[in-house]
């Protein structure tokens, strides 16, 4: 299986997006201006490129819509270096993506400040960039009213312009404000940035570039990322993803499962929750039982992550088997109510792992539970006919070593 780069990165985006519940499509603005911006100074294609998928990934240290809001309400917020750490440090744990670890690293630190850090000077602009594009988008949001840009923006920018033009020589490099303010003069560099034109701007970016496939490890380096980044989303989810996977994974080699199939199970368990990275976390770590409609956000998130999955990798069956792992054999689960014979046995698989890692790890209405505790809940959801008793042979045939990846 061969997974393109570009699609990946802007589909996981569109997930990456969903955090900034009222700041929505923010990572694909940051990348469209910088793009933007880096063709005004006439930055070689390749590099141009590069400042588009920087934009696109720089909040991956971002799961939590709190955080969120306290970035994007303030040019200046005392706490934003917390997440380019914590996204540097995931970039690079991922071998394809590390070398946008350090823009990330520097991309809420002042100019005036990265003057005087040992850098090359390449990077010391483009993440400078990423910054001012960041800051542009934070004063550029009251413009957009839900999936529309409001027509205020053709008159209004000289301020938004104004305001990052003040901040030269400070927080951003002159030669970059400079630039922003040439490209920004045009009414196109804003009309680009409209909801429902963004996706189709930044696919023609990336059709001017060259496609890069990426093998299998390095697809499951980039899921590992992202799994990363929705696991954040709580300290109650804190390596929720990624020992799902390790079970998963483990539990299809021991159904005789083999090769790239075996990856394939692996990846489905790393982002099966990626559509909770729109769930606001208030709603994840409430520690009493949940509104109706804090259930409905909830509900939602199996069905995202198929969706997004879907675009990431087409006409492959991952997407399907992270869509169901919320479904169960009596046609009772979400979101599809898919009966017990088109649950397919990967989707079984990665249900039964999800509730053995997630009973066995603390949660905020419980604390954690013992091995036979979590045995004897996941028997008694055999016994109703919910979960696959195939599955749970295999479970108890391999829980030490099971448990162990669930919480050790
Ligand atoms: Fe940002
Ligand atoms: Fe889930
Ligand atoms: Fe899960």
């Amino acid at each position: 299986m061969k997974i393109n780069l570009q699609r990946t990165i802007t589909s996981l985006t569109n997930a990456l997006d969903f955090v900034g519940t009222d700041e929505f499509q923010h990572g694909k603005r940051v990348a469209l201006m910088a793009a933007m911006i880096a063709s005004e100074m006439d930055w070689p294609q390749l590099r141009r490129e590069k400042m588009l998928y920087a934009g696109m990934i720089h909040d991956c240290g971002v799961s939590r819509t709190i955080e969120h809001r306290a970035i994007n309400e303030t040019l200046e917020w005392e706490g934003a270096q917390k997440h380019c750490q914590r996204g540097a440090d995931f970039l690079s744990d991922c071998p394809p993506l590390a070398h946008f670890s350090e823009i990330v690293y520097w991309h809420h630190t002042r100019w005036e400040a990265l003057l005087y850090e040992d850098l090359a000077d390449d990077l010391r602009l483009e993440t400078n960039l990423v910054f001012l594009a960041d800051r542009a988008d934070v004063l550029f949001a009251p413009y957009f009213i839900g999936a529309s840009l409001k027509n205020e923006i053709l008159w209004e920018y000289p301020e938004v312009v104004a305001r990052i033009a003040g901040l030269s020589g400070s927080l951003f490099a002159p030669e970059l404000v400079e630039a922003f303010q040439r490209a920004s003069a045009r009414e196109s560099f804003w009309l680009a940035m409209d909801p429902s034109y963004i996706e189709d701007q930044i696919e023609d970016y990336l059709c001017r570039g060259q496609p890069v496939e990426l093998d299998m490890a390095d697809a499951l380096a980039v899921a590992g990322l992202f799994a990363h980044t929705v696991d954040a989303k709580s300290t109650y989810t804190l390596e929720h993803s990624t020992r799902v996977a390790r079970i998963a994974r483990h539990l299809a080699e021991a159904s005789g499962i083999r090769g790239e199939h075996l990856d394939k199970v692996e990846i489905a368990g790393l982002l099966h929750d990626i559509g909770k990275l729109r769930v606001p976390e208030e709603i994840i770590d409430k520690p009493g039982p949940l509104t109706r409609e804090e259930r409905a956000f909830v509900m939602r998130h199996s069905y995202d992550s198929g969706h997004i999955l879907r675009k990431v990798f087409p006409g492959q069956p991952i997407a399907d088997w992270a869509a169901l792992h919320h479904e169960n054999l009596l046609g009772t689960g979400y979101p599809y109510h898919c009966q017990a014979l088109n649950i397919p046995r990967e989707a079984r698989l990665i249900a039964v792992a999800d509730i053995f890692q997630a009973l066995s790890q603390e949660r905020p209405y419980r604390g954690h539970m013992s091995k036979s505790e979590v045995m004897s809940r996941i028997d008694d959801l055999s016994a109703l006919g919910r979960i696959d008793p195939e599955m749970v042979k295999l479970l108890h045939a391999q829980l030490d070593h099971c448990y162990a990846l669930a919480v050790d």
